[in-house]
């Protein structure tokens, strides 16, 4: 059957923006230094659509105008781009595991370094944070949190979040067994909650950007948890490389549901410490 004239056009602009959209992150990388070259071209193609849609642009040529000339327009790119969904103690099952499994191997050691690779607005992080003081191990930890946003950086290091999310996170809490009362690790205020102070003092919070970015110290635990989802292949072995070079010899590295080192040259480097909530010891 002969396309229309409607379906034909629609190709057409298909095919122009299939051009359009390395040039705009080529432009990106080369203005700003920020690479998104590597990501999952479908999820960035729906990303830069929303954008464009935020700043009234009709082609992503005209949106490559404005980010190359107008600062501001990137760093709202980057508000779009960085998915920053994330909760406390988000798959409680996987805080269990860690709680069961991995924190008895962390008691010999003299000092604990811990590093939260793209960790958005810090909720995982304060919930490892509360999770290591039950296990008597945070007095001896120091927390890194690291993502490519910013503005997510900031709101972490404030430690302020909606007092609405807390019954959710309450009962996250209980599932990944929580051993006291979640609500003693935050104060509220108005509809707000501050996370107390010795949680706060236990992190150090820093941008860092997994695609470009090198290692900055040997951690014995790394968490980079729904982050490698959005890249592709080579940007994913990348990542695995810098976290592998990052571990100390017998380190533990945390992986969301959705990812794996199954088709990483570096898989067979590491064994399951729980394979269902991927979680991985460095054995060599
Ligand atoms: C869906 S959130 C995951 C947050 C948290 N790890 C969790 O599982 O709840 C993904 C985060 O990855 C960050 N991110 C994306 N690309 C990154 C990169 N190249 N370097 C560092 N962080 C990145 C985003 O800014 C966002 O905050």
């Amino acid at each position: 059957m002969a396309a229309t004239e409607k379906e034909r056009e629609a190709d057409a602009a298909a095919a122009v923006e299939a051009i359009e959209l390395p040039l705009l992150l080529e432009a990106i990388f080369q203005r700003y230094g920020y690479d998104f070259r590597a990501y999952a071209p479908a999820s960035m193609k729906r990303r830069v659509h929303r954008a464009m849609q935020q700043e009234a642009r009709r082609t992503v040529s005209g949106y490559q105008e404005r980010i190359l000339r107008e600062p501001e327009a990137m760093a709202r790119f980057l508000d779009a781009v960085s998915v920053e969904v994330t909760a406390m103690f988000r798959d409680p099952y996987f805080h269990k595991a860690f709680r069961e499994k991995v924190a008895p191997g962390l008691r010999g050691l003299p000092l604990i370094r811990v590093w939260h690779a793209g960790c958005a607005t810090g909720e995982e992080v304060y919930s490892m944070a509360i999770l290591l003081h039950e296990e008597g191990l945070l007095e001896k930890t120091r927390l890194y949190a690291t993502d490519l946003n910013a503005r997510a950086i900031e709101r972490g290091k404030q430690g302020i979040f909606p007092l609405k999310h807390m019954r959710d996170y309450t009962a996250n809490y209980q599932k990944a067994g929580g051993r006291g009362t979640f609500s003693d690790y935050y104060t509220a205020k108005h509809d707000a909650v501050i996370m107390r102070d010795f949680l706060r003092k236990s992190i150090t919070w820093a941008e860092h950007n997994l695609a470009a970015d090198g290692s900055f110290n040997e951690f014995h635990l790394i968490v980079c948890r729904n982050v490698m989802i959005y890249f592709n292949r080579e940007l994913q072995e990348r990542v695995h490389r810098l976290i592998y070079d990052s571990l100390a010899p017998g380190g533990v590295l945390a992986l969301g549901h959705g990812e794996s080192l199954q088709f990483s040259l570096l898989e067979e480097r590491y064994v399951a410490v729980d394979r269902a909530e991927k979680i991985y010891r460095k054995i060599r």
